[in-house]
């Protein structure tokens, strides 16, 4: 188990205020200065060497992401960092966390990352239900300027860097990093194509580098404690602290900093009181939020909770939202109220996804009821294969994978549903 020692998010319950004080009462904002002038590429380096992944769900290793960016932007042409503070992914509730009680780790961290890609000012997207968090956020950002931190000569660096706060309004789809740039811009949030990538034609058709709030926040603190610190933790390519949430059926729900690759069990153990009822009564995890497909109890027991170890399971760690299910869970209604999510929030603009989540919610509602012909088991897999992979954004593939998971792991739940249902018997034989 983590120990306190090597927490990153020391005040991640709120026992002490977030304010900038009690920040640096905590070592925020403590030389700020000093880790700046290390120098930019240096700065990207220690990133690069802590194996520090993208913490938003997809898991792009960041300092390398930071090495896109231009290294003398052109003065008509600035580079700007957004952090998509966006959390919606159904599970996920981490960066609200970091937000309500840790403010001022994001904000150094925006500094740090601005400064080392070059950036004359970040744009934090906060998700627009986060009506508290985001007032939090404008004081922490206020009291920063005021501080003398951001703005002209921030922390007395010699480096202007502005610090905008934007509130969404209430899309999934603006979480994605191309939708929330068309949504920072005034417009619709609708995804671009990619490439090209943000990197090269961002914000206002300028270089942009999106990051999520925790793989910000965590940059301070690595460079404090340095890279090697960091990648003590975890193992190859899965290195690091991460904050975890479980939801769902254990006896105590929370967020919790661990160490990457901690085994399911021990997660669980050590920090929800074990799952409710025991572990016998476990049924299945979704691993990584609602884009990863669930995992049945007998694997997933024993993962290691990273990027490769869920992978090998044919699941993800995305946004490390496990959301467990114990034996009382009706799986199929579970996961059909997924697919209603997707459809609901698809933004419409790519046929196959368009058409595509309507289409498997309505075929997983008659699966959930047994009204469906079981040949239709077969014709829904072929379908998320005709979404996966074919649309703008992963938004198709969202849609797809717990579908996917559901049949390769409770197809014979599927089958009993339509054969107790009668008429489809006949389907059947
Ligand atoms: P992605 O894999 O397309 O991209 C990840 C990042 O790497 C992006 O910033 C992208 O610009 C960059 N990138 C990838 N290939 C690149 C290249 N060749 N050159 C330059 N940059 C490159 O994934 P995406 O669509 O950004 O995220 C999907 C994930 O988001 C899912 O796995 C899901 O877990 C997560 N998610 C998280 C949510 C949340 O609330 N935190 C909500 C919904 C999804
Ligand atoms: Fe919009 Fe869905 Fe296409 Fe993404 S995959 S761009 S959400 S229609």
């Amino acid at each position: 188990m983590l120990a306190d020692k090597d927490r990153i998010f020391t005040n991640l319950y709120g026992y002490q205020p977030w304010n900038l004080k009690s920040a640096q009462a905590r070592g925020d904002w403590d030389k700020t200065k000093d880790l700046m002038t290390r120098g930019q590429d240096a700065i990207i380096e220690e990133i690069k060497a802590s194996g520090l992944r993208g913490r938003g769900g997809a898991g792009f290793p960041t300092g390398l992401k930071w090495s896109f960016m231009p290294k003398e932007p052109r003065a008509d042409r600035p580079s700007f960092l957004v952090i998509n503070a966006d959390e919606s992914e159904p599970g996920s509730c981490k960066d609200r966390e970091i937000i309500r009680h840790d403010p001022h780790k994001l904000i150094e961290g925006a500094l740090i990352a601005g400064y080392a890609m070059r950036a004359r000012a970040a744009y934090i997207y906060i998700r627009g239900e986060f009506i508290r968090e985001a007032e939090t956020l404008f004081a922490a950002v206020q009291e920063a300027y005021d501080a003398g931190l951001l703005g002209k000569n921030a922390a007395k660096s010699g480096y202007d860097f502005d610090v905008f706060v934007h509130r969404g309004a209430g899309a999934y789809i603006c979480g994605e990093e191309t939708a929330m740039i068309e949504s920072l811009e005034g417009k619709k949030g609708q995804p671009r194509l990619k490439p090209p990538f943000p990197a090269g034609a961002g914000l206002y058709g300028c270089p942009t580098t999106v990051n999520n709030v925790e793989s910000i926040a965590v940059v301070p603190t690595i460079l404090r404690r340095g890279a090697a610190w960091f990648s003590s933790f975890g193992r190859e390519n899965n290195k690091g602290t991460k904050l975890f949430q479980i939801s769902g059926h254990v006896e105590r729900p929370c967020v919790v900093e661990e160490e990457m690759g901690i085994p399911f069990r021990d997660l669980i153990e050590k920090h929800c009181g074990g799952i409710r009822g025991g572990w016998d009564n476990l049924l299945a995890v979704i691993p990584g939020g609602s884009s990863v497909p669930l995992v049945p109890a007998a694997q997933i027991m024993d993962a290691p909770m990273d990027f490769d170890g869920l992978k090998e399971l044919g699941s993800g760690l995305g946004t490390a939202a496990a959301i467990v299910m114990d034996k009382s869970t009706d799986v199929v209604q579970a996961i059909s109220r997924i697919s209603y999510f997707y459809k609901h929030e698809s933004c419409g603009q790519c046929t196959p996804c368009r058409e595509g989540t309507g289409w498997m919610w309505r075929v997983m509602e008659r699966l959930r009821t047994g009204d469906a012909d079981i040949s239709e088991i077969d014709t829904l897999f072929d379908v998320t294969k005709q979404v996966e992979g074919h649309t703008i954004c992963a938004l198709g593939d969202a849609a797809a994978w717990p579908i996917q998971g559901l049949i390769r792991h409770f197809r014979p739940e599927l089958e009993r549903r339509i054969r107790e249902n009668g008429g489809a018997l006949e389907a059947a034989e």
